[in-house]
């Protein structure tokens, strides 16, 4: 079984302070808090990377803490309801009268591959950080090598750490039109024998094509679906005429038809987003229900659950 780095840490520390575990018990515990901090990481550091305003800074914090905060939760644990004391420590899940499941609107939103770079920029890293604290540049390596089978041969030659610590210096791309990586329009898959099929894949239109297959919403109606003001003219979705005019050239003036993957990369984001309202939405409904919805959150959150320190 693959195991990742942080469980293996997480293990290695109940060893040494849990010495009475036996394996299974080891390897359960070890899995339930490396699945909670992966949620702690994602709802307080990296949805605010995304979202880089003070508000959401606060307003995700106040999702974990509560707007009591950090200091306050960790010396008196979880005190008053949702604002006060956050999501996490309610003392029962609450479902909505829906069972909690990631939705297919989130999968939908967050098909965002044109965060993916064209070149992996490969970091010397026996060397010292430069003053922009990363280690000197090797080479760009193109992301079309590390894909695939290819892609298998030329990461063992990188070796983990080097891949990983480049990777973590390197800043992801913009979630916007006309940025859609171009090795992907050329993917190669595999078949179940393990070999390169000879069919490639032009991802970009396969996302489209996946969308319009599943009958998923349009722009239009996907944002009515949320209760969010539709768009009537492509000047209500951005101000950039050469965005208009393309959107012009494809769709005509019916803006029903806008397919929801370009809409949410062709909408005007907010100062600090990188992502579209329209997403930042289903994020914020997904972020909030899988907390709140989850009992290894809320009555299972405690010593007996995830053990003592
Ligand atoms: C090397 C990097 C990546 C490759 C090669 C890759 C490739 C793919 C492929 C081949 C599919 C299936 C397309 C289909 O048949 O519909 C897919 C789906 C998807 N990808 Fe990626 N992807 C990568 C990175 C990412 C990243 C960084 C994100 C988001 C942050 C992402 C989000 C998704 C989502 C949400 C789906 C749809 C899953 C579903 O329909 O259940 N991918 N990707």
């Amino acid at each position: 079984m693959k195991k990742s780095l942080f469980f293996t840490c997480c293990r290695v520390m109940f060893q040494k302070e849990h010495l009475n575990f036996d394996d299974e018990e080891l390897y359960r515990y070890a899995r339930l808090v490396t699945s909670a901090v992966i949620a702690k990481v994602h709802t307080i550091d990296w949805t605010i990377e995304l979202l880089k305003t003070d508000t959401l800074h606060a307003a995700m914090r106040a999702n974990w803490y509560g707007l009591l905060g950090k200091e306050f939760k960790d010396s008196f644990g979880h005190v008053g309801g949702v604002a006060l004391g956050g999501l996490v420590g309610l003392k029962k899940p609450q479902n909505h009268s829906v069972p909690y499941s990631l939705t297919e609107e989130f999968v939908r939103v967050y098909r965002m591959h044109p965060l993916l770079p064209d070149n992996l920029l490969l970091r010397d890293i026996s060397a010292p950080t430069g003053a922009n604290k990363s280690p000197p540049l090797l080479k760009e390596v193109p992301m079309g090598d590390l894909v695939g089978l290819k892609g298998e041969k030329t990461l063992s030659e990188i070796g983990f750490t080097k891949q990983f610590v480049s990777m973590g210096h390197q800043s992801c791309g913009a979630l916007t039109l006309w940025n859609y990586p171009m090795w992907l329009r050329d993917l190669i898959p595999q078949g179940v024998d393990g070999k390169d099929r000879p069919d490639h894949v032009d991802m970009p239109a396969l996302e489209v094509y996946r969308d319009r297959e599943n009958k998923v919403a349009r722009y239009n109606e996907f944002r009515r679906g949320l209760l969010m003001i539709p768009i009537s003219k492509w000047g209500d979705l951005t101000d950039d005429p050469e965005v208009v005019h393309a959107l012009r050239e494809v769709y005509g003036d019916d803006v029903e038809e806008l397919d929801l993957l370009v809409g949410l990369m062709a909408e005007k984001k907010i100062k600090g987003f990188s992502i579209s309202e329209t997403a930042f939405t289903i994020f914020l409904l997904m972020a909030t229900r899988r907390l709140e919805g989850d009992r290894f959150f809320t009555s299972y959150y405690n010593e007996e659950t995830y053990t003592k320190r």
